[in-house]
């Protein structure tokens, strides 16, 4: 399973890329937000920066809803390094921008993808991932991770090529259910990712190794 971290902030994203298991990056305009980023040019360059930490993918979303400035901007994003995908919201014109992008080799994320309906166009137009968001699910009382189980049926019954991306994943249990279920991908902040690590017995573990190595 690849790990994303679901952050615009430079100085998590580095963090992570020290730990040694990620593999890509998907951003939004929230979270572009969240960091401060703002104006064209600075955006396009903070994507760049983020390009020269990781080694991975990196999602850069769109903002236009139609199908021919969801083009334009897909392409300046995707000249801007070979490392960006482009990030399309899961609405009509985005699926025929999806289409039109696998069509010249540019890879998609398609994101906020609530409905196994919704990933059936998104892999049918050739998406390279696909975003359906978890937690938000689970905030309106609907099982976000039953929504995950099923689109790896529908995918695996037909061998849609098209990468589960787990997003608005909140919490550890979150990854590892995840995990249960096959997706390929899950993009998480950086404290559900360090909260893997965590567990109280190999801290009182490892207390006790290292008291018994002075002895
Ligand atoms: O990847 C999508 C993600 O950023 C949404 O997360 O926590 O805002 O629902 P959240």
């Amino acid at each position: 399973m690849k790990f994303f971290i679901d952050t615009a902030n430079l100085a998590q994203i580095k963090e992570a890329q020290d730990l040694g298991v990620l593999d890509g990056v998907t951003t939004n305009p929230s979270l572009m937000a969240k960091e401060g980023i703002k104006g064209q040019e600075n955006i396009l360059k903070h994507y760049v920066d983020i390009c020269n930490i990781v080694t991975g993918d990196v999602s850069a979303e769109v903002i236009s809803t139609d199908f021919d400035g969801m083009v334009k901007e897909g392409e300046a994003l995707a000249k801007l390094h070979p490392q960006i995908v482009v990030k399309i919201p899961m609405i009509k014109d985005g699926i025929k921008a999806i289409k039109y992008f696998t069509e010249k080799g540019i890879k998609t994320n398609c994101t906020l993808v609530f409905s196994a309906g919704q990933a059936l166009l998104a892999a049918k137009a050739g998406a390279t991932y696909m975003s359906p968001f978890i937690g938000r699910l689970d905030d309106v009382s609907t099982d976000g991770l039953k929504l995950i189980e099923d689109i790896r049926i529908i995918y695996d019954n037909y061998g849609y090529e098209t990468e589960i991306l787990a997003a608005s994943v909140r919490h550890p249990m979150h990854i590892i259910e995840c995990a249960k279920i096959g997706a390929d991908v899950i993009t998480a902040p950086l404290s559900a990712i360090a909260a893997l690590l965590k567990h109280p017995l190999t801290d009182s573990g490892l207390a006790q190794f290292l008291a018994d190595a002075k002895k």
